[in-house]
């Protein structure tokens, strides 16, 4: 649900009874679902080089989704023109792909969506381009290693809170911030359910996680300070400060040995 916009922490308030917990079937459908978002980020990873133009990319993404009998989970939604979003350097989330070209030492995380059989898979990446800084490096390795971390908290028995909180605590510890105004979310037949995953938070606090439960967990981690500022095409979200970006997202299941990843190639 990073698209909703403020969220300002509200979670804690929220019921379970919100929450939708899926068949072993419907989990079977959305682990098809999270098939084809992991084949088109390996394909965005194949083709991600200097001087190639975001719009490409999101060529590259449709085309491997909709080979795959799916449909891009983003296009049309709340009026979004593409099929992924490309937010480069301090972009945050939800860059719109277009003629702009990557070049050598940018950063660019890139998020697909694809729906099968009515249900949504839901994944991001940030990748570098070329040769980037070893800051740059030790953000996205950060970033991703907060996800992994958010997603082994992710227990049955535990709370909603376990994850954000270790999220948090993660990306703390090693001086980056997570954002505030944007937030993991659930998913299935809609791209964002309940709960609302925030990337801070108190352990124990927040919804039970149950058997059945799919989240997608995205932690959006900046250089510098957490507040966001949206570019006047209503859509990008940028660092207010200018600090380079990171973003990488998975959806999950509960399960009852642990989360299963469903946008694992
Ligand atoms: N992963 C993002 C989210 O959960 C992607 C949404 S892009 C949008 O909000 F175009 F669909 F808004
Ligand atoms: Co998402």
């Amino acid at each position: 649900m990073n698209t909703l916009g403020k969220s300002s922490g509200a979670y804690t308030a929220q019921k379970n009874s919100g929450i939708l917990i899926k068949s072993p079937r419907e989990i079977k459908i959305m682990r098809s679902a999270g098939q084809v978002v992991a084949l088109a980020i390996e394909a965005l990873k194949e083709a991600v080089r200097p001087g190639v133009r975001t719009i490409e990319l999101d060529a590259v993404a449709f085309e491997v989704i909709t080979k795959n009998g799916a449909i891009p989970s983003f296009k049309g939604y709340r009026g979004y023109p593409a099929s992924i979003c490309a937010s480069i350097n301090e972009e945050i989330v939800h860059g719109i792909p277009g003629e702009r070209r990557l070049k050598e030492g940018d950063i660019v995380s890139l998020d697909v969506g694809a729906i099968v059989d009515g249900f949504h898979g839901d994944a991001a990446a940030t990748l570098g381009v070329g040769e980037i800084s070893p800051e740059a490096q030790r953000l996205i390795d950060t970033t991703r290693d907060a996800l992994w971390a958010g997603i082994k908290a992710a227990k049955k028995g535990g709370r909603l809170g376990d994850i954000s909180a270790t999220i948090q605590k993660y990306v703390e510890e090693r001086s980056f911030s997570v954002v505030r105004e944007y937030v993991g979310h659930g998913i299935g037949r809609n791209l964002h359910e309940d709960p609302s995953v925030p990337n801070y938070g108190e352990a124990g606090q927040g919804p039970l996680l149950r058997t059945g439960m799919t989240l997608a967990l995205e932690p959006m981690v900046n250089a510098g300070g957490w507040q966001t500022k949206l570019l006047s095409d209503n859509w990008t979200v940028v660092t207010a400060d200018g600090s380079l970006s990171a973003h990488f997202e998975h959806t999950i299941v509960i399960g009852d040995g642990g989360a299963e990843i469903l946008t694992l190639p």
